[in-house]
């Protein structure tokens, strides 16, 4: 018999999860069904356990639902306490656990797709809400070294003080950045949704350093690229477009640029693992969605 799964948020068409889920299907030879459900703002339990009655096994939870499915959950993972969200569920009798696969799938992509490293390296963490809360422990776990910077600077603090006990990591706010450098710097705010950027310090732009007047280059003066290191990774977690942040870490002389559209790919493999037991090949099913 096919096995139901399913993809909650509100809103949802959007959602391109459907498509990767079923792409895995097809690649492992799974028989399952993948669908986005819309629920109602006020209806999120109700909806989920009405599809668990009706033979669900799993659900994927987005946006704004993940706190609830936090509390919805009986039993935890590690990662999804310390995430304090939940956007994978998967119903086993009465029991419903919660995992959150959003940090591993972002430490897969950065790891294993882009090839970088977290292990020692300094990575800046922006935003403090739930994005953030989700991968702070993956990372981590990984070995980055963070710090996080927050528009509302307490909010970093905080953040900072619950995963201390886990690895460096430390609170700030983004006017204390100037003159610190890092390998990675990861956009976990929700500002290109709004088409804006945190307020990072900038560093001289990468125009006024291919001036044939300057006398030195990059590598040799690194401050001159601002907040990125020689040979630094800017990492959005929003995707399909080019947002303000990668534009300003192009300017800024930051080596890498990557989008989010395979951390997005990679959280679905980790959660289609927590249903199947089996680890999908995700190249394939992150090159055919650049196609889109
Ligand atoms: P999400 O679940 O996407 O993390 P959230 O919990 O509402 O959403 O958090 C949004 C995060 O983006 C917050 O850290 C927010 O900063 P504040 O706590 O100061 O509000 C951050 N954010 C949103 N727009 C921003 C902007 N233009 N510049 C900097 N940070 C921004």
């Amino acid at each position: 018999m096919t096995d139901r799964y399913a993809v909650i948020g509100n809103p949802i068409s959007h959602s391109k999860s459907p498509l990767i889920h079923a792409q895995f299907a097809r690649q492992t030879g799974q028989d399952l069904s993948y669908e986005a459900i819309s629920a109602p703002l006020n209806g999120f339990r109700d909806t989920v356990l009405a599809l668990r009655d009706e033979g669900c096994r799993g659900m994927n939870v987005t946006v704004p639902f993940k706190f609830e499915a936090f509390q919805l959950a009986t039993q935890l993972t590690v990662r999804a306490q310390a995430a304090q969200a939940v956007n994978t569920l998967k119903f086993d009798g009465t029991e419903i656990i919660g995992d959150n696969t959003d940090g591993a799938g972002l430490v897969a992509d950065i790891e294993h797709n882009l090839g970088f490293i977290f292990q020692g390296k300094r990575v800046l963490l922006m935003g403090a809400g739930g994005a953030a809360y989700g991968v702070a422990l993956p990372l981590l776990n990984a070995g980055a070294i963070i710090t996080v910077a927050n528009r509302t600077e307490d909010k970093a603090y905080q953040l900072a003080a619950l995963f201390s006990a886990h690895g460096p990591i430390q609170g700030s706010s983004y006017i204390a950045l100037a003159g610190s450098q890092f390998d990675c710097v990861i956009n976990a705010t929700s500002s290109s949704l709004a088409d804006s950027l945190p307020p990072l310090p900038r560093g001289e732009s990468a125009f006024s350093l291919s001036s044939p007047n300057l006398p030195f280059s990059i590598e040799e003066n690194p401050k001159y690229g601002g907040i990125f290191a020689p040979n630094a990774l800017a990492y959005d977690m929003m995707y399909g477009k080019e947002t303000p942040f990668l534009i300003f870490a192009k300017e800024q002389a930051a080596a890498r640029l990557a989008d989010g559209l395979g951390m997005l790919v990679e959280q679905a493999a980790e959660s289609f693992f927590l249903w199947r037991n089996i680890r999908p090949d995700t190249a394939p099913v992150i090159a055919k969605l650049r196609l889109i």
